[in-house]
C-alpha cells in the first residue's frame, strides 16, 4: 500500500498554505514517488473532522476550511453539520489504515503530547511548531520528541529553523557524514533582520520596530519579536540537533525590550518605543564607525555558552550584509572550517514554510513506505 495519510494541526498561515500545497501537488508526488497523499484530517482548538474515506477529505472542503480560518472562524464554526472527534482519536481511527503523518503547524506546547502519542503508535511528526521541540529535557514528552528526532525515529523538524532553508537536514548530513560542528552563527528572525537592516540604514530605533510591523513581519506585539524568545528556541533547537544536551533557560538571551516596557498595552509600547531610539542610534553609529553593523545573532558553539543577542558584525561578511528579512546561517565544522558552509535566503513566510514541510514529508513517507 502506498498510501500515506496526513494529519493537518494548525490551519493558519503556514498550515492553510501546506493544506494547498498537498491539493497542488498530490498528482506530482504519485508520479514521481509512488506516493498517494491524502490528508485525513485537520486538528484545530476545537477538535478534530476526521474521514476514513479512500481519497481523505475533499479539496474543496479543505479549502473551504482554510478560507474560513482566514476570515477568523474556527473550525467548530467552519465544519457545522460535520462530527469533530477529540484529536488523538482521529489519529486512532486513521492509524489501522496505514502510514500516517501528523503535520504539526500549531503554535505553542499544547500539541507536543498529540506529537508524542502520534510517535508512539507508530506515526510519522512534521513540525513547523517549535514549542514542543523546546520543552526541557525532563519533560518526559519534550525527551520522546527528541527520541524519535534522528535519522532512526519517525520526527522531522526543517522548518522550525530558517522555515524552508536547508538549515537541519544539512547540519544532518554532515553529522552523519563524519564531519564535527565546531559552531553555528546565524541571524535566524526575519523580524530582526528587518529592523536592525533599517537601523543600520539609519533609521530610529521606532520607526524600525513599526515599519516591520506594518510590513507584516512582527507578531501582532512586536515584544514577542524583540524578546528574543523565538531566536532562543531556534538556537536550542539547533543545538540539541548537534547533540548538546541543553535547555532553554540555559541560553543567554538578550531582551530588546525594557523591564518598564513589558508589561503596558502594545498601544502603550508603541506609543513609547522611540524612548529607546537614542541608545539604537547610538549602538549603530559606534557599530559603523568600525566598519561594522548590528544584526541579532545566535552563537551555537559545540561547547561551550550558547547566546543569543545584538552583535557587531563586520558589513563585508555574509552575515553584516544580510538585508531585511533573510535568514542566514553559517556553519562552522571540522571540514568546512576556513570557510564555513553558508545557508541563506528567506526564513519566513507562507510558501517556503510549508514547503520546509512538504518536503520532509515527502522524505518521512517514502521511510515509512520502506519500513512497510
Ligand atoms: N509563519 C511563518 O513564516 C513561520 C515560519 C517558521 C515557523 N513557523 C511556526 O509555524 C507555526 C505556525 O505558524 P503560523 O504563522 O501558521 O501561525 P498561525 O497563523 O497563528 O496559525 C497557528 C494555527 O495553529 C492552531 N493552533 C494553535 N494551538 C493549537 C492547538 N493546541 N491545537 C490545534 N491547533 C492549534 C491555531 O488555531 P486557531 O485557528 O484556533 O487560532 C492556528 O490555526 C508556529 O509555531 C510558528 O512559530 C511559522
Amino acid at each position: 500500500m502506498s498510501r500515506i495519510t496526513l494529519v493537518q494541526v494548525g490551519m493558519g498561515t503556514v498550515g492553510g498554505e501546506t493544506i494547498a500545497q498537498v491539493i497542488a501537488n498530490r498528482n506530482r508526488w504519485w508520479v514521481d514517488f509512488g506516493l498517494d497523499v491524502r490528508i485525513g484530517a485537520v486538528i484545530g482548538r476545537g477538535g478534530a473532522l476526521v474521514t476514513t474515506e479512500p481519497d481523505g477529505l475533499a479539496d474543496e472542503l479543505l479549502r473551504g476550511l482554510v478560507h474560513s480560518r482566514r476570515a477568523g472562524t474556527a473550525l467548530r464554526e467552519a465544519a457545522a453539520g460535520h462530527e469533530l472527534v477529540e484529536a488523538p482519536e482521529a489519529i486512532a481511527l486513521l492509524i489501522n489504515q496505514g502510514p500516517v503523518i501528523v503535520m504539526d503547524a500549531a503554535a505553542g506546547e499544547e500539541t507536543a503530547a498529540l506529537d508524542a502519542r502520534a510517535l508512539a503508535s507508530g506515526a510519522g511528526v512534521v513540525l513547523s511548531n517549535k514549542a514542543p521541540l523546546a520543552l526541557p529535557r525532563e519533560n518526559p514528552i519534550g525527551a520522546e520528541l527528541w527520541a524519535s528526532a534522528g535519522p532512526r525515529g519517525h520526527l522531522r523538524y526543517e522548518a522550525t529553523c530558517g522555515a524552508g532553508l536547508p538549515v537541519i537536514s544539512t547540519l544532518r548530513t554532515l553529522i552523519d557524514g563524519g564531519d564535527a560542528p565546531v559552531e553555528n552563527t546565524g541571524a535566524l528572525s526575519g523580524t530582526l533582520g528587518a529592523i536592525f537592516t533599517d537601523l543600520g540604514n539609519g533609521a530610529n530605533f521606532s520607526e524600525a520596530v513599526l515599519a516591520a510591523k506594518e510590513k507584516g513581519f512582527t507578531e501582532p506585539d512586536p515584544r514577542d519579536d524583540l524578546s528574543g524568545l523565538d531566536v532562543a528556541r531556534k538556537a536550542l533547537i539547533l543545538a540539541r540537533t548537534i547533540e548538546r544536551r541543553v535547555n532553554l533557560d540555559e541560553i543567554a538571551v538578550e531582551n530588546l525590550v525594557p523591564e518598564e516596557l513589558r508589561e503596558t498595552s502594545v498601544a502603550e509600547f508603541l506609543a513609547r518605543v522611540s524612548e529607546l531610539d537614542d541608545e539604537w542610534s547610538r549602538r549603530a553609529e559606534t557599530a559603523r564607525a568600525a566598519g561594522a553593523t548590528l544584526k541579532y545573532v545566535a552563537t551555537v558553539p559545540a561547547d561551550g555558552p550558547i547566546a543569543v543577542g545584538v552583535r557587531e558584525v563586520p558589513t563585508s561578511s555574509l552575515l553584516g550584509a544580510l538585508q531585511g528579512p533573510e535568514n542566514i546561517v553559517v556553519m562552522r565544522t571540522t571540514r568546512y572550517h576556513e570557510n564555513p558552509l553558508t545557508v541563506v535566503g528567506p526564513g519566513a513566510g507562507a510558501a517556503v514554510t510549508a514547503a520546509g514541510m512538504t518536503g520532509d514529508m515527502l522524505a518521512l513517507g517514502t521511510l515509512l513506505m520502506s519500513r512497510g
